[in-house]
Parts: C-alpha cells; structure tokens; sequence
C-alpha cells in the first residue's frame, strides 16, 4: 500500500474487452501500474479507480494474486465515474490506490469441496477466487461454478467454458431460477459436507441463496459473501460505509454468513 492513502497511483490501461452491452453494460479491463512496483493483493481485495476531473469508485480486483502483471477490474455502468471508464481507450492512464479490505481465507480452505455461486457483475469478486484455485487444482476437492444473469449476455464466457472438465460449470439463464441460482445447486450434486460455499451478486439474490444453501445442510460459517456498501474513502475514514460498529471498506468486505448475522441487517 501507498504511504499517503489518498494518493493514487497512476496505471495504464493495456486491455478492455466488451463483456455485456445496453444500458448497464460490463467491461473488463486490464491495467498496469506505471510505477512497475504496483501492489499486491490477495483474493477479495478491492481498489479505488480513479479518472482526473471526473471522480473515484470501490472496485473489486478481479484478477489472481497470482497475476503479478497487471490488474484486472469488471466495470457495471451505473453513473458518473463508470460512465468515465465506459469512455476509455486501450493506453489511456487511470488512478488506482489500493489494495483495500479483507480477503476470502483461501488457504483455510485446502482439501475441502468449493462451490462458487455468482449473479451479474457479482461474478467479479469470486473470480480470483475461482482462477486461483483452478491454478491450484489438485490442492481443492469438486469445484462447482453456478452463475446467472439477468441479460442474455453471459460475462467472462469464453473463460467460463474453458473450466468444463475440470470444474462442475452451470451457466443459467437468472429468469430460468426466479428464486436464485441456489434452486439449481440444488438439483445438482452441491453436498455440504466437507464444503465451502461463495455467493456474490445482488442483495436479494445473495439472501435467497444462502436461505437454499443453509437447506442443503450448509452451517454459517460454510458461507461466504461480500458486501458493496457504498464507499468514499475506503480506509475507515469517511463513515460511509458503515454496517452497525463495522466499517465495511476495513472490516470486509468479505463475511462469513456467522459472521454477518451477528451484524444489523442494515445492508
Ligand atoms: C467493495 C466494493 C466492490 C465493488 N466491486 C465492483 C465491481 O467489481 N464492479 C462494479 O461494476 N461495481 C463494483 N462496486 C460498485 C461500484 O463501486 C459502484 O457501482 C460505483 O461506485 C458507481 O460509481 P458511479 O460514479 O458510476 O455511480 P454513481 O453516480 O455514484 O451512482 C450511480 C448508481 O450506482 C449506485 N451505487 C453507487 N455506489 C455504489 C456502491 N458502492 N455499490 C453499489 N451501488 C452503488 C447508486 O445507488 C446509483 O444507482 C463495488 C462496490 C464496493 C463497495
Ligand atoms: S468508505 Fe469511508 S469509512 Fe468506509
């Protein structure tokens, strides 16, 4: 991390692919740090991007630790700042600080089943999840990929059908599973026993989710998420972000489901 927080450093942008189009539409970008030192991170991290004039946003980063090369963002257009980044172009210069929050505990995770659950962008989280242990294949028992989306257009596709064979891969269409993707582990071969599982997408999906998943036998502590609060600083600073006594950008933003039941349901 940076000496002055709120310092960005500069990062150039070397590629940016069109995931989904229409009004909300997705990009995936990847950049390097001009200052070749960059900055590590680990699985659930996120970064504050910024563009000069126009302002910062949280974004998790999507790319492995693993990846020493460059970052990769997924970037939903919601507003102003993402709209900025929509108007990017391949060797355009970007700010990023970083990296922020807690990480997925991956390493406590060796030898057991994972089962990774995403709807729309909320697939960017738990990618580095995903690639990290798809790069460490034999340290991890079954791997199941459960995602949905709202659109037709399904993100990270080509990267998505490159696992079948060695991860269990069910892309479903969101309006096919109107309570949750959660429905459709269900009817696959999800087991809880000696399993992890990760959930990241909208609010109510991720509730209906782990409601099926506690079903399936699943105790708290197998269930993962992550929070998007709304943030302005991302370093406990701002108040923004608050959930009960946590600020989310320091103490997430990533939550066992025991841990966030002990919290307010304000998020
Ligand atoms: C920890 C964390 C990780 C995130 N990771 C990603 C990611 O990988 N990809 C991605 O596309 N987005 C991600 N977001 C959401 C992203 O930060 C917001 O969508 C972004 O700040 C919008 O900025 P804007 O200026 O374009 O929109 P604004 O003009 O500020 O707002 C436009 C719309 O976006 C909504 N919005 C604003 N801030 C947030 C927020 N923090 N979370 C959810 N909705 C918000 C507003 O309610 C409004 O509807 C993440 C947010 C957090 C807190
Ligand atoms: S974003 Fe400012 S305190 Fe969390």
């Amino acid at each position: 991390m940076q000496d002055n927080v709120y310092l960005p450093q500069l990062a150039r942008v070397v590629r940016i692919a069109d995931e989904v189009a229409g009004e909300r539409a997705i990009k995936t970008y990847h950049v390097e740090p001009l200052d070749s030192a960059g900055f590590e991170h680990a699985c659930g991290q996120c970064a504050m991007l910024s563009i000069f004039g126009r302002g910062e946003m949280m974004i998790s980063i999507a790319s492995s630790p693993l990846v020493k090369e460059y970052k990769q963002f997924t970037i939903m257009r919601t507003g102003r700042v993402s709209l900025a980044f929509h108007e990017l172009a391949v060797g355009d210069v970007v700010g990023m600080r970083g990296p922020y929050g807690n990480s997925f505990p991956i390493e406590a995770w060796r030898g057991k089943n994972l089962v990774f659950i995403g709807g729309g962008v909320g697939l960017a989280p738990i990618w580095p999840l995903i690639t990290t242990a798809m790069a460490q294949r034999g340290d991890f028992g079954d791997i199941g990929v459960f995602y949905s989306t709202r659109s037709s257009s399904i993100m990270y596709r080509a990267e998505l059908e490159a696992l079948r064979g060695q991860a269990d891969v069910h892309l479903e269409g969101w309006r096919t599973h109107q309570a949750g993707v959660a429905a459709g582990t269900a009817e696959q071969t999800v087991t809880a026993e000696n399993s992890v599982a990760v959930v990241c997408g909208p609010p109510a999906m991720i509730k209906s989710v782990i409601q099926n998943l506690c079903q399936l036998g699943f105790a708290d502590e197998q269930i993962f998420t992550t929070l998007e609060n709304k943030m302005k600083c991302g370093v406990g600073k701002c108040g923004r972000c608050n959930v009960g006594k946590d600020y989310v950008c320091v103490k997430g933003p990533v939550y066992s489901w025991a841990e966030l039941k002990k919290l307010p349901q304000e998020y």
